[in-house]
């Protein structure tokens, strides 16, 4: 997984050849239209506003893929919070090249001065500010494991083929999980008697999340982190009737549950797991906020007065207004992005955190 999508040259994501948006191979929140980021722009400008008065800012954005969400989260603060945006830079983590060079030309004449770092160079000067991951936590390589009616094991990708024949990719379970590899699956109630699955269960476990958020954690001095992402709660992630644990490929609008497909052509992503999360965001120095579904998120945010505004607007203007509104229900939709999780962290504040997301929406 971390060379199908990260290798410079043949990775999906290291060559820069995934496109993000609702042309290219998946739409995410931000490429649907610019009221998510201006949404989103409240909470992020109340957790600005908590930082001590005059004090340099920073809006990190973490895995920006085309730049949009990064560019439009700069227009809505300069434009709604001016005082705010005079004091907060836009720094960008990406890792992959290819990536980085198609934001740098989108943010080209962005309202917020901007930088690429990495979070090695973050750590020797750590920022203050709020730090933002969207959907970029799936993109963590996962260790597939595999029951195998007596052992877990891990799951490997092997070659096959005749000899003189191309050969092919096929999945295939490896040596046993050793004594000390089985301790995380206790807290996932895969370990307990009785929780046996059937020979063949396979699932995944999330070795790259606790590293992602120590590296992190050393970039922010203070500040919030939050992370927008498919998840579930354990309970249901390592349900026995998900036998297949959640690891798809995404291309060109399409789906498939066969991570081998064309290796480097497809983006490759697994779901988050809750529990295993917060355990690790916490043993990384992170203190948990609160997390809510993205469509409570929204609704708490004003998405329903937004929605409601646009009714107002000049019926010239109809082609746009109807697309800006099926976008908006589209975000909050639970059977799509609406079921996305917000999941809030903080460290180094010594105020209570505002949290805009986690308070009940008003009532309409
Ligand atoms: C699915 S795209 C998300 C793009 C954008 N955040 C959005 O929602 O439209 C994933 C992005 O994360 C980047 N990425 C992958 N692994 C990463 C890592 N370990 N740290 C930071 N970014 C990463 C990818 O290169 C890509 O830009």
């Amino acid at each position: 997984m971390q060379w199908a999508l990260h290798d410079p040259d043949h990775g999906a994501y290291g060559s820069g050849r995934l496109q993000v948006g609702p042309r290219g191979d998946f739409a995410t929140s931000p490429s649907l239209g610019p009221d998510f980021a201006a949404l989103l722009a409240l909470q992020i400008a109340q957790w600005l506003e908590a930082q001590p008065p005059q004090a340099p800012l920073a809006l990190v954005e973490t895995g920006p893929g085309e730049g949009q969400l990064a560019l439009q989260l700069a227009e809505a603060l300069s434009q709604g919070w001016p005082a705010l945006a005079a004091r907060t830079e836009l720094v960008l983590v990406e890792p992959n090249a290819g990536m980085a060079a198609r934001q740098r030309q989108l943010l080209e004449h962005a309202p917020l001065p901007c930088c690429w770092c990495s979070f090695e160079q973050l750590a020797a000067e750590p920022v203050a500010g709020v730090m933002l991951a969207h959907e970029v936590l799936d993109a963590l390589a996962v260790e597939r494991i595999v029951w195998d009616g007596a052992l877990w094991r891990h799951q490997r990708v092997a070659l096959h083929g005749e000899p003189g024949a191309e050969p092919l990719l096929r999945l295939q379970a490896g040596e046993p999980l050793p004594p000390e590899a089985l301790a995380p699956l206790e807290p996932l109630g895969l370990l307990q008697p009785g929780s046996q699955r059937p020979p063949g269960w396979t699932t995944e476990l999330h070795p790259g999340l606790e590293p992602w958020l120590q590296r992190a954690g050393r970039s922010l001095a203070s500040g919030q982190l939050l992370v927008v992402d498919y998840a579930h709660e354990a309970w249901r992630y390592y349900a026995p009737q998900r036998s297949n644990g959640t690891l798809m490929a995404y291309r060109q609008q399409r789906a498939s549950d066969d991570p081998l497909l064309e290796p480097g052509h497809w983006d490759l992503t697994a779901h988050l797991c809750v529990e295993t999360l917060v355990a690790a965001a916490e043993t990384a120095g992170w203190s948990q906020l609160g997390q809510r579904s993205q469509g409570e998120s929204l609704l708490a945010l004003g998405l329903a007065q937004r929605l409601h505004g646009l009714q107002q607007q000049d019926s010239a203007q109809l082609p746009q207004l109807l697309s800006r509104r099926e976008a908006l229900l589209r975000l909050v939709d639970p059977g799509a992005l609406g079921a996305f999780r917000w999941m809030a962290f903080s460290r180094g504040l010594a105020a209570p955190d505002p949290c805009l997301f986690l308070q009940d929406p008003p009532l309409a």
